[in-house]
């Protein structure tokens, strides 16, 4: 399967700490942002990725992420000159990308949860687009997703000042090929950027927008800003310390699904220098 990785942006929220280092690079606890969404492409069935940013910053991406045969994966990487907005990246993949599904998912949100793998997987027959609701305190942050008496989503909206509805949608998004002809009719907004709103809104005219409300029990957090990359951070740290599992480990979700085999796994660790990471994924295979 094909998917977008999206770590473009100016960073505004969190600017000064998105002056010098691109904000997908910054830590959530022990690990970049960038490998949790990375994690989640992986687990979801993920196999071969472009990754999108400013020409800036993808020197140091290539540095941190490689070809990804690594871990299996197949990466490649597009620049993005100027932030016009999220479904321009469309317009930036390989040319072997059009035509096919893809999974489009935002470099700066953490999606963890029971089952969450498993339940994103098998989606690559989707006839339309696929979406999830996850009920916030504050939806006017967000995309909004309102529904109707039956369930049926009716309107998205960008930011309500005045939503009824607390279903917010995450940065992770299914598309069936259809969505290169969609994205070319998209029109700049008055904030001048393409946005994911209208996309999704072109599915649901021909009702082909599929919402799936993600379980409490799942978390999602954006990065963005300098709160939510703390408590981002907080969260990854009490998990992973109370469970003695690591979250987001490319390495790890390689060797699990058997994208790569013990052998390759162990060349990847002498690659590293040695330290509490190294251990971690050592103690997997001994
Ligand atoms: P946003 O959070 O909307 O934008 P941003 O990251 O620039 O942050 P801020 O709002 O503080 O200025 O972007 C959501 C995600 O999408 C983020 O991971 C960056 C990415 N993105 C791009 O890669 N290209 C774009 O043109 C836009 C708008 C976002």
């Amino acid at each position: 399967m094909k998917a977008i990785l999206l770590a473009g942006g100016i960073g505004s929220r969190i600017w000064p700490l998105s002056q010098a280092v691109n904000k997908h690079l910054l830590p959530v606890f022990d690990k970049p942002m960038i490998y949790y969404p990375l994690t989640t492409l992986m687990l979801a069935g993920a196999r071969d990725v472009v990754l999108i940013s400013s020409k800036t910053h993808l020197f140091s991406f290539k540095t941190l992420l490689g070809d990804g045969s690594q871990w299996g994966l197949r990466i490649r990487y597009s620049v993005q000159e100027k932030p016009d907005g999220i479904p321009a990246a469309f317009s930036l993949v390989p040319a072997d990308f059009l035509n096919e599904p893809v999974i489009l998912m935002l470099g700066d949100n953490l999606l963890y949860g029971a089952g969450l793998g498993e339940s994103l997987q098998e989606r690559q027959n989707l006839d339309g687009a696929l979406a999830f609701g996850y009920w916030v305190s504050n939806p006017s942050d967000y995309g909004v997703i309102d529904f109707n008496e039956l369930g049926r989503p009716i309107k998205i909206r960008e930011k309500p000042k005045d939503s009824k509805s607390n279903y917010a949608i995450p940065g992770l998004y299914f598309f069936d090929k259809s969505v290169y002809s969609k994205v070319g009719h998209l029109k700049p907004s008055l904030r001048g950027e393409l946005e994911i709103t209208d996309l999704l809104s072109a599915y649901m005219l021909e009702s082909k927008l599929h919402i799936e409300i993600l379980q409490r029990g799942t978390a999602w957090l954006d990065t963005g800003n300098a709160r939510n990359l703390l408590s981002a951070g907080e969260f990854v740290r009490v998990i992973e310390e109370r469970q003695g599992l690591k979250i987001g480990s490319p390495e790890e979700v390689a060797l699990r699904l058997g994208m790569v085999d013990k052998e390759k796994f162990l060349a990847n660790l002498h690659e590293m220098p040695s330290g509490e990471y190294r251990n971690y994924l050592e103690k997997l295979v001994f």
